[in-house]
């Protein structure tokens, strides 16, 4: 027999097609995100649920008897909406889709830093909206972005992308902040430094790129006193989770003048976003697209896939998170 899954939303038309003629399959077919009781219900009659970051995944959607899932095969890389402990003490394993959106989220980071540094998003309303008042010496100047530092908050792989483009795209010096030691040759062939404290990161960056994961240990990394330590005039970019900035502080930052912009791709508690940063015009805001192009999706699909076989063939899953 098959093993039942549940997906919670719809997918890619070709990975949707692999995994029907490999599982019995049942797709959300509303494609909105599901409840939390409808999530409860389906512990008890799938062997696997595959969630994505619109699914809330807390302790109490795990049910207390006993569950028919074994498996949270997760379509993405972020897995900060799953409680990995609620699903450890049910005997669950969770896995991710490492990897292979590292590229189109490094990509967006740049597309933020870009836009908002030199008002794409402004100009194309005012343009849109028939105000063009003409090419001028003085319309709509920002800021240049060759040869700045860019300060990158937690060098993993998306991190590392990121600063791989501006450093040899746009010649940008690399400064960063990551909790282990890094050491590896790609950083060094960039010429960047790791330094001690996030702090230091902070005072010293044009632009600071948040690349760290989200969830309880992060929560507001970036808070008013850390926004309040940054450099006059710089941006703050992140393709991360919502969870990492204080909404409320960065707001207050912008207003104030503290920073010179932000450019979001996520938001806490998305996807609503705070109406202030809406009126905002030195804010570029992105409906989480980090990951949102063909290639990428198709692939988180084929990994999700991957670990799905590799589970229920009873060999070692690839990526396993918990
Ligand atoms: C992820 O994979 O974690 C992304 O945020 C979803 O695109």
């Amino acid at each position: 027999m098959k093993p039942r899954i549940m997906v919670t939303r719809r997918w890619p038309a070709a990975i949707e097609h692999v995994l029907a003629e490999r599982f019995d399959t049942t797709f959300n077919q509303s494609d909105a995100p599901m409840s939390l009781a409808q999530l409860k219900a389906a512990f008890l009659d799938f062997d696997a649920i595959l969630p994505t970051v619109s699914d809330k995944l807390p302790a109490a959607v795990f049910p207390d008897a006993e569950v028919r899932t074994k498996l949270l095969a997760n379509f993405g890389v972020g897995f900060s909406h799953i409680d990995l402990d609620a699903a450890r003490e049910r005997g669950i394993t969770v896995t991710n889709t490492p990897g292979v959106l590292t590229d189109c989220t490094a990509d967006v980071a740049m597309s933020l830093l870009l836009s908002v540094s030199r008002r794409a998003g402004e100009g194309e309303r005012q343009l849109r909206a028939g105000l063009w008042p003409g090419w001028c010496p003085t319309h709509m100047i920002g800021t240049k972005v060759t040869g700045k530092t860019i300060g990158i908050i937690g060098m993993g792989r998306i991190g590392k992308a990121t600063a791989k483009r501006a450093h040899f795209g746009f010649d940008m010096d690399v400064i960063f902040y990551n909790r282990s030691k890094v050491d590896d040759e790609e950083i060094r062939a960039m010429g960047a430094r790791q330094l001690p404290t996030i702090e230091d990161v902070l005072a010293r960056a044009d632009f600071v790129s948040l690349h760290c994961p989200g969830g309880a240990e992060n929560r507001h990394v970036i808070n008013a006193a850390r926004l309040g330590g940054m450099k006059r005039g710089a941006y703050l970019i992140n393709t991360a989770r919502g969870d990492v900035v204080d909404h409320d502080a960065l707001i207050e930052a912008l207003e104030a003048g503290k920073i010179a912009g932000a450019g979001l791709d996520v938001y806490d508690g998305e996807p609503d976003v705070p109406p202030a940063l809406m009126c905002m015009e030195n804010v570029v805001l992105l409906p989480h697209l980090g990951s949102a192009t063909e290639e990428t999706r198709a692939d988180m699909g084929m990994r999700a896939v991957e670990n799905l076989t590799a589970f229920f063939e009873r060999r070692p899953v690839p990526d396993k998170v918990a």
